[in-house]
């Protein structure tokens, strides 16, 4: 396969912008990018990747750790004394962000979701273990945790203390994706493969940062996001649009991407969000039992489950070379050992 230098030039362009913001070393980068032969098999064909993001390296890992390369140098900027961030009880965010917090030598406050009061598992026993003072909150809509941070970063500046938010819809989060598009354009390259389409678990800034990131290097690849939930202030596409575009602009670069670009399908959610669904546990245990991929029941699993449905319907074809990004999460797995436990009864693939 022949790439013209014009690849190269446009990476070499793009690491330069990237190289002037700000950023600490928190990943181990680059992941690797692995072939599945035997998940392609079982759903014959297409030609199965996964680049590991799973393997960002900060306390297991996970899509968020490249985010808060750029989040925390931004931040630090601040000399704050005291993080605050959250989300849900089981959130990957708030577990790399305490990692990201501890290795800064920064305390971190953190604000969950616990509406049903679900055990200490998990991602939020690694929060407290990693010293994070954890408030929980009983609010039954995510889009207002965010109001939830606010008031608790207000909280503590009343208190005298330069308390300051890691915001996990920063537009330097997308900007952590632009970078892993320019490490996976590279690594494809080396491999000798042109992959039609990338799939993922996404619920805004990592699908934002790879659309964008694929429209900078001009790459011909289909992205499909696979959505854990619904947002209820906006659509999806909305939300990954409107995050690239503030991307782009703190990039300095003049193109803009539209809803209409980003694909995001919605019909994989199941009972809503981090509720497993039978069809993304039956993902989990076939990545599982035929390359021993390890995925979660809240994002990646259904993203999975997501991607096997549409090999089915014929939408994702044996011609198709598909990367799946694993944007990690593992650490759920024990927080839903119940369902996995159920499900790993059956002896199929
Ligand atoms: C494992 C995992 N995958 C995917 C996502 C979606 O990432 P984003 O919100 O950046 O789209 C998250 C978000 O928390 C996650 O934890």
């Amino acid at each position: 396969m022949n790439f013209d230098n014009s690849s190269s030039d446009r990476r070499a362009q793009i690491r330069k912008i990237l190289a002037s913001l700000p950023r600490v070393t928190l990943a181990n980068l680059p992941t690797p990018l692995e072939v599945l032969p035997r998940l392609s098999s079982a759903l014959g064909g297409p030609k199965l990747f996964v680049k590991r993001d799973d393997l960002t390296g900060l306390a297991f890992g996970g899509n968020k750790t490249r985010q808060l390369e750029f989040v925390m140098a931004d931040a630090l900027k601040n000399n704050p004394e005291i993080f605050v961030t959250g989300a849900n009880i089981q959130s990957n965010w708030s577990r790399q962000a305490t990692a990201a917090a501890v290795k800064m030598g920064i305390p971190i406050v953190l604000v969950l979701r616990n509406s049903d009061m679900q055990e200490i598992q998990g991602n939020v026993l690694l929060d407290y273990w990693m010293g994070a003072e954890v408030h929980f909150v009983d609010e039954p809509d995510m889009t207002r945790i965010q109001e939830h941070i606010d008031d608790m970063v207000a909280e503590l500046r009343g208190q005298g203390m330069r308390a300051f938010k890691l915001d996990s819809w920063s537009p330097l989060t997308a900007i952590g994706y632009v970078n892993m598009m320019v490490e996976l354009q590279e690594q494809c390259e080396t491999l000798d493969i042109a992959p039609t389409r990338l799939w993922l678990a996404a619920a805004g800034p990592t699908q934002a940062g790879i659309v964008l990131g694929a429209r900078l290097l001009e790459w011909d690849i289909k992205i499909t996001g696979v959505a854990p939930l619904q947002w209820t202030n906006a659509t999806m596409p909305d939300l990954t649009a409107q995050v690239a575009n503030e991307a782009a602009e703190m990039l300095g670069v003049e193109l803009r991407i539209t809803p209409d670009e980003i694909e995001n399908l919605d019909a994989y959610i199941g009972a809503g969000y981090a509720i497993p669904s039978p069809a993304g546990l039956d993902a989990m245990r076939l990545a599982a039992r035929t390359d021993a991929l390890l995925l979660d029941p809240v994002y990646t699993g259904k993203a999975m489950a997501g991607l096997i449905d549409q090999v089915r319907l014929g939408h994702v074809t044996a011609e198709d070379t598909v990367i799946f990004v694993h944007t990690g999460g593992l650490p759920a797995n024990f927080a839903y050992r119940q369902a996995i436990q159920e499900m790993s009864k059956g002896n199929e693939t």
